[in-house]
């Protein structure tokens, strides 16, 4: 099964024209969850849920791409395929850690038993190009969990280690609509022991956690995951299955969480089951889908769905998380066009101020009005809008003319601090996505937008006067 994923993919490798420059997409077929974050012997490695075959989610493979650097991704062969009788339907989202010089791969095997299916943790362990699976999987059963832990949605588990001890966290269903984390440890990472529930929600916001991670930034514990079915709340977890963090107390050691803390990771349109990783010096990366499960809007014709974030770093600042590009990609950044204390009223294209494939900041210095736009990926028939309104405090992004051919959601309100009356917005674009870091990073918007490439204009717009600083850089190798 490995080796016809592999044959496949050599046949119908698509050009890397035709995906995006610097953000990880699929060599052809249908990706999702980041897995497998890790840094083994000196590279970072990003695995991904795989199905080669069609455009849409099928059979899960992990497909596989390193890197030095953070921005420029190598291929590798497909890690794994669902060929064994405990994975026979997905070798389904996990993690990565260095262990003993190997490189472990701790995954869900999901299989089906007397027509029911059952969601256990393996491992496979390999050399950072070929993976083998452990003969003795799966090496965590739902059935060592106290009784009303499900043993169906049980799965994407994350490994880490401290202290030479082995640690997991794994998404649960609790009863019929209860989400949970649970924690597991081990001494080798084959042989596991249920230590306790790390989460529990309310029961009515989120029935089941996916893509649980635990980390540690600044100093304190946090988890991040994605909770299925959430409810709206004013503007935040629209996307139905929205991705969260929550902050844990610093004195305590693999704390645990409230729920109540939980807030957004991501205010875009695309965002799901990120997945973070320690650097070797220090930094915390974090990676996600920059897709959402129910938008589909990709244009026919397109031979991949899916892609992943930019990787960004994460900090801890007045107890919120706080996201930056990876420094590494400044050394990418060519052709600066900048201009100063610039004056935008009414609608105003600037010299050198366009692209598919760029970094632009974009920082008021004032504003006046009701209203502040950027329209990018522009031309006559296309647009993706961003919208300032300073009386409101909020950002609003649409891309309904961004060439979406489908009934998806186009539209997300985005709501910012009051102290921030004239904001500091960078733009990061890579042919099909638009990264928003507002303020510094303090909140993030990712938004896939399927629009041609020739639409390469940006227009600003003000309904009264704004002056404005940009700085544009093209990305290029
Ligand atoms: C999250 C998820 C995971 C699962 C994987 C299957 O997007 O549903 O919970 O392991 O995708 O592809």
């Amino acid at each position: 099964m490995l080796e016809k994923a592999n044959e496949y993919i050599k046949r119908n490798h698509i050009d890397e024209k035709e995906k995006s420059l610097f953000h990880v997409t699929p060599e052809t077929g249908w990706m999702n969850d980041p897995n497998g974050f890790s840094v083994y012997q000196g590279k970072v490695h990003l695995f991904y849920q795989f199905y080669p075959y069609k455009t849409e989610w099928g059979p899960m493979h992990w497909g596989h791409q390193v890197t030095e650097d953070l921005v420029k991704w190598e291929a590798y062969p497909v890690a794994m395929a669902p060929d064994q009788d405990y994975d026979h339907i997905g070798c389904f989202s996990g993690s990565a850690v260095e262990a003993d010089g190997k490189h472990v791969l701790l995954y869900t095997g999901v299989s089906q038993k007397d027509g029911k299916e059952i969601q256990n943790q393996c491992i496979a362990i390999g050399d950072g190009k070929t993976y083998e699976k452990w003969q003795d999987n799966p090496v965590i059963k739902g059935d060592i969990m106290p009784e009303k832990f499900d043993r169906k949605d049980f799965r994407d588990p994350k490994i880490w280690k401290k202290d030479g001890r082995y640690y997991c966290v794994v998404g649960n269903r609790y009863e019929e609509n209860c989400g949970q984390i649970v924690l597991f440890s081990s001494a080798d990472y084959k042989n596991w022991r249920y230590e306790k529930v790390l989460l529990r929600n309310d029961g009515k916001n989120g029935d089941m956690l996916e893509c649980p991670d635990y980390l540690e930034v600044d100093g304190y514990p946090v988890i991040i995951c994605s909770p299925q079915n959430m409810h709206a709340q004013k503007y935040e977890f629209h996307n139905g299955h929205n991705s969260i963090y929550i902050i844990g107390d610093a004195e305590k050691e693999i704390s645990d969480f409230a729920w109540e803390k939980k807030r957004s990771l991501d205010y875009g349109l695309d965002f799901y089951a990120p997945q973070t990783t320690e650097l070797p010096d220090g930094r915390r990366i974090m990676v996600a889908w920059m897709k959402s499960w129910d938008a589909r809007v990709m244009t026919k014709g397109q031979k991949w769905q899916g892609m992943m974030t930019l990787p960004r770093e994460l900090k801890i600042k007045d107890g919120k998380i706080w996201q930056s590009p990876v420094r590494e990609l400044e050394k990418y950044k060519k052709n600066p066009i900048i201009y100063t204390e610039q004056k935008i009223s009414g609608q105003m294209s600037l010299d050198g101020i366009n692209g598919r494939v760029i970094d632009m900041t974009v920082e008021l210095t004032n504003v006046e009005g009701r209203e502040f736009k950027v329209d990018v990926a522009h031309n006559e028939e296309y647009t993706t809008t961003f919208t300032y309104y300073p009386e409101k405090h909020q950002i609003e992004i649409d891309r309904t003319y961004s060439g979406v051919n489908a009934d998806v959601v186009c539209v997300r309100k985005i709501e910012i601090a009051e102290k921030h009356h004239a904001p500091k917005l960078h733009f990061i674009m890579d042919r099909y996505s638009v990264e928003l870091f507002i303020n510094d990073g303090e909140q993030t918007a990712s938004v896939v937008i399927p629009t041609p490439l020739e639409a390469n204009e940006i227009i600003f717009t003000s309904d009264e006067a704004a002056t404005v600083n940009i700085e544009k850089y093209e990305i290029t190798f």
